[in-house]
């Protein structure tokens, strides 16, 4: 991303009437975190809700920020704040931090399920990355009309949007645009992580199709970070994929994630960005984390994740950016065109519910976020025989 492109605006004045460097550019910080849950891990309570506007409209009011909106998915609260600071500001970070502190008490006096779980550690260094909240990021020049989408899930990873984001960027089928819009003929980047090796790699789209899905087919592993479009350079779409870490013998970091996409004129339509979700694909994340479902298009008022505590659930907000103020939220997924989808997902958990222990509903052993298998294999382990040639 270019960072630290600055321009001079002749009606920015400083005190004594001098120009005034102005990030001409703008950025939308989505930053989430558990910090509580209500009822166990199925909501946010309207009081931490309450508390994190409170804590973003002080910012606001000192300018600090140009707009915000605090949203949430099942038990994830979702800070959503555009700014002129560019991404991985301290600033901005800090602002998050203090606000999902300021919900832990809440969540503390009203001992709220999990209070304070996202937040990892009690010494914020200047960002929050690998602290726990989750990061989705970019900074761009605001186009004539600028239309995003910002999905936030529950009781799923990071990984989850690796399929959705090639339906809308990779796949014609999905997305007529890249066959007759003269914009997007060229197709996009994709940037992927290596969430454990932490590498990164670009792949340019078609050409490179086949390589990229040998890798994104395994999102526990590999996740798309980025999309940028081929015709502009300009990015396209950013999620909050982050390095996992391993502590205490597993891999941390992999909680329910964000995404921004910016949609129209050379970028998928909005009704080409929502369209992979009609087909509620299988994720990881449901119930102690530990288990396969399908993921649930949702309004927010329906993301509440209930039946063992999910199925996982998507929620996708609409904006139009009007110099940086967020113009919106449309509740996309609230609409009478998702009711199949729900249905469908629906008759999936039903019928991969009855496989119960049994993989692919859980988890591999490896992936799994709770596991008792070390120790009865510790107290089994004198009854293992060799079985010979
Ligand atoms: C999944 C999730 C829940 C919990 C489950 C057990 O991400 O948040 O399914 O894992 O409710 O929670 P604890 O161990 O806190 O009782
Ligand atoms: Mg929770
Ligand atoms: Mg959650």
């Amino acid at each position: 991303m270019d960072q630290g492109a600055y321009q001079i605006r002749l009606s920015d004045k400083g005190e004594g009437g001098e120009n005034k460097p102005v990030n001409s550019k703008i950025t939308l910080s989505v930053i989430k975190a558990d910090v509580g849950g209500f009822v166990g891990h199925s909501s946010v309570h309207p009081a931490l809700m309450a508390r994190a506007k409170e804590s973003l409209s002080r910012a606001d009011k000192e300018q600090l920020l140009v707009d915000y909106h605090v949203s949430s998915v099942g038990d994830d609260i979702n800070l959503i704040m555009t700014h002129r600071h560019g991404v991985d500001n301290p600033e901005i970070h800090q602002l998050a931090w203090e606000t999902f502190k300021d919900c832990t008490d809440v969540a503390r006096e009203l001992k709220l399920y999990g209070a304070g779980q996202d937040l990892l550690s009690d010494a914020f260094s200047g960002n929050v990355r690998g602290l726990g909240p989750g990061v989705a990021e970019m900074e761009f020049t605001e186009r004539a009309s600028e239309p995003v989408v910002i999905f936030m899930a529950d009781k799923t990873e990071p990984g989850a949007w690796n399929y959705p984001l090639f339906k809308m960027f990779g796949d014609p089928f999905n997305t007529i645009g890249l066959v007759i819009d003269p914009k997007m003929h060229q197709g996009f980047k994709f940037e992927v992580h290596d969430l454990i090796d932490h590498k990164k790699v670009v792949f340019s789209l078609p050409e490179e199709l086949y390589d990229l899905l040998v890798f994104i087919g395994a999102p526990g592993h590999y996740c798309v970070k980025g999309i940028y479009s081929k015709t502009t350079g300009e990015i396209a779409a950013v999620s909050s994929t982050q390095r996992l870490n391993l502590m205490a013998g597993r891999y941390v970091g992999k909680d329910d994630p964000v995404m921004i996409v910016r949609c129209q004129s050379g970028l998928p339509a909005v009704g080409e960005v929502l369209e992979p979700f009609a087909n509620p694909h299988l994720v990881s994340g449901w119930m102690r984390g530990s288990h396969t479902g399908p993921l649930m298009p949702v309004g927010r008022a329906q993301s509440t994740p209930t039946r063992f505590d999910g199925p996982p659930r998507v929620v996708a907000l609409g904006f139009q950016l009007a110099n940086g103020k967020l113009v919106g939220p449309q509740d996309f997924f609230a609409d009478v065109a998702f009711d199949r989808a729900r249905a469908k997902a629906n008759e999936i958990a039903d019928y991969i519910r009855h496989l119960g222990p049994f993989e692919p509903h859980r988890l591999h052993l490896e992936e799994m976020e709770y596991t008792t298998l070390p120790d009865v294999m510790k107290r089994l382990t004198d009854r293992f025989q060799d079985i010979g040639d």
